[in-house]
């Protein structure tokens, strides 16, 4: 069903043009004085000019048109010039009927479904997943869900980080370490060994030695990056190194992932597109794109009106080493030649800025895609620690994520047995549903491209702009409902009625919104839309719960039609926290 201010704007539209305006004037908005009118029109302030007329008498002519408008139960001209508008019971109550009858609450789909793929999460391979990775993590899935929602083929790639230094660091420790492993025999030519030479545990230690003593020692970084260029050239114990660490680290990372409720569909990374790297540095050297300086092979991106120096772009180093810009353009023509996207979105801390705009023009310019591919970098915010600085431990180490939501989990399970006053057996689980709301809520109802401050104690709080309040709200619906049906009521056979309160009238408005709320948030790719409409949503129901004594109600019409905007209610914080990558226990 089309949105609620574009029929709203259709009718105004054609009263415009009955008053002899251009019909174009006619746009409907929410009301900036909701005190006053429920939207407005600022149309006539607009045709102004055009009809050289004062405003107000613009708008008057087409309040007149209006008088017997289905739509609108009041449209008023006042000064300036604005149309002040109050909608028709009736109309707002069909409108809702119709929600509630579609499976897909109104929500429209794409007409011409969009292929995009989303990356995010963008792990290393190796390292353990810290507060650094959760927004990728979070935003990304949040977008791809939003995606899928308004109907857009969308593929979510993790594009792992495992080609890179890191894993000529690991090499290099690990051969330090024990240099008689089968491995780094180079004559060795038999299979090797099934087990991995070190477990996960050992990995995570191994890497931040390596990095540190390479940071010292420069023979040793030496022969780290070496390494890199050989495990690269795919030198077989390497590369048979290599995959054990793919290993091990992917089926952790597949399960930190697990926890988050993120899924990915691609678990693809930046060594899958190593074949492809020869061919595409090739065809750029053919082209005229690619030269030589110093033995590396570089492609010039600056453009004259750039404000701050953009380096040009190194696809290879002098020892023939590939980097982080290579792969990241090889991933783009495999991506190309695979899916044909209409856009790739990349989901990324906003500090590799200039990677992205490297990458991005290097990528046009050499007509790895084509014009009509967008490519897109939505740089996020760091997620801050109360004292304005990125997220750490009370220690101030680096805080891994699934210490972070294990954290969340235990202050949530306090709060759930104190709400409870009792200790009984679903309280864990419930608390790691709510605790991941309270996560997710927190990271996404923030603008994603600022920084914003994990405050756990708000957070996790049942009051407020967070995540468990949309989950108190939604189960407080819950056991209304539950007991309607204790009673012998059947919410499913309950209609719409019109509004009996403006509290009511207030929260169908929200109601129908939904369709709008979703779009906007996925054109502006901000899922912090979301939030702030289902914060108002909940907000719009309580207030309304206070004043109405739903299951004492004695008119059993009007309970019927309090009770079915219930059931829609709860349908749509249901879905779009779905959207928003969380979901509802059954009781708090
Ligand atoms: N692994 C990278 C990092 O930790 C992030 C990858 C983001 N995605 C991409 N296509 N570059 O910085």
């Amino acid at each position: 069903m089309k949105k609620l201010l574009e029929m709203l704007s259709a009718e105004l539209s054609g009263a415009f043009e009955k008053a002899g305006y251009d019909g174009s004037y006619g746009r409907a908005v929410p009301s900036n004085r909701p005190d006053l009118c429920e939207f407005q029109c600022n149309g006539a302030m607009a045709a102004k000019k055009v009809y050289k007329k004062a405003p107000v008498e613009i708008a008057k002519d087409v309040a007149a048109k209006l008088s017997d408008s289905a739509v609108f139960s009041r449209a008023e001209a006042v000064m300036p010039g604005f149309l002040n508008l109050d909608l028709r019971e009736a109309f707002l109550t069909d409108y809702l009927t119709q929600m509630a009858e579609d499976e897909e609450l109104s929500v429209e789909k794409a007409k011409e479904p969009r292929t995009l793929i989303v990356d995010y999460g963008g792990p290393n391979v190796a390292k353990p997943l810290h507060v650094g990775h959760l927004r990728a993590a979070i935003i990304g899935e949040c977008l791809k869900r939003l995606g899928r929602r308004l109907g857009d083929h969308v593929i979510g790639d993790v594009h792992l980080g495992d080609w890179g230094l890191q894993i000529g660091l690991i090499i290099t420790e690990l051969k330090k370490r024990k240099p008689d492993l089968v491995y780094f025999d180079p004559d060795y030519e038999g299979d090797y060994p099934e087990e991995a030479p070190f477990t996960l545990a050992d990995l995570e230690e191994i890497y931040p030695a390596a990095s540190a003593r390479s940071k010292e020692d420069e023979a040793y970084r030496e022969e780290a990056l070496q390494a890199t260029v050989e495990l690269q050239q795919k030198r077989r114990g390497y590369y048979a190194l290599w995959q054990q660490i793919m290993r091990l680290s992917v089926a952790d990372l597949k399960e930190n992932y697990r926890k988050l409720d993120v899924t990915f569909d691609l678990w693809k990374g930046e060594a899958d597109v190593q074949d492809l790297i020869p061919v595409m540095v090739d065809q750029m050297k053919k082209d005229g794109f690619a030269y030589e300086d110093q033995g590396a092979w570089i492609v010039d991106v600056a453009e004259e009106t750039d404000k701050k120096e953009v380096p040009p772009c190194m696809l290879l180093k002098s020892d023939g080493a590939s980097l982080y810009t290579t792969t990241d353009l090889a991933t783009i023509m495999d991506r190309e030649q695979k899916y044909h996207p209409d856009e790739i979105l990349y989901v990324v801390d906003k500090r590799q800025d200039m990677h992205f705009i490297q990458v991005f023009r290097c990528a046009r310019k050499t007509g790895l895609v084509p014009d009509t591919t967008d490519l897109y970098f939505l740089g996020f915010g760091t997620m801050n620690g109360k004292d304005g600085t990125p997220f750490k431990t009370r220690e101030g180490g680096v805080m891994r994520l699934e210490v972070l939501i294990e954290d969340i989990k235990n202050e949530m399970y306090k709060k759930i047995v104190e709400n409870r006053g009792t200790r009984d057996e679903d309280a864990e689980n419930t608390a790691a549903i709510v605790g991941l709301s309270a996560i997710k809520y927190g990271d996404l109802s923030n603008q994603a491209t600022k920084d914003y401050v994990f405050d756990v104690e708000r957070f996790t709080s049942f009051e407020g702009n967070t995540g468990p309040y949309i989950l108190y709200t939604i189960v407080r619906i819950r056991s209304i409902l539950s007991r309607f049906e204790e009673a012998g009521g059947d919410p499913s056979s309950c209609r719409i009625g019109k509004a009996a309160s403006p509290d009511e009238k207030k929260l169908m408005l929200q109601a129908a919104r939904y369709n709008e709320a979703l779009s906007s948030a996925y054109a502006e790719k901000a899922p912090h839309r979301i939030c702030s409409y289902i914060y108002e949503l909940a907000n719009d129901f309580n207030s309304f719960y206070h004043e109405h004594r739903i299951l004492a109600e004695e008119d059993a019409e009007q309970q019927a039609s309090w009770i079915a905007l219930l059931v829609l209610v709860r349908r749509i914080l249901l879905d779009a926290i779905d959207v928003l990558g969380f979901s509802a226990p059954e009781r708090m």
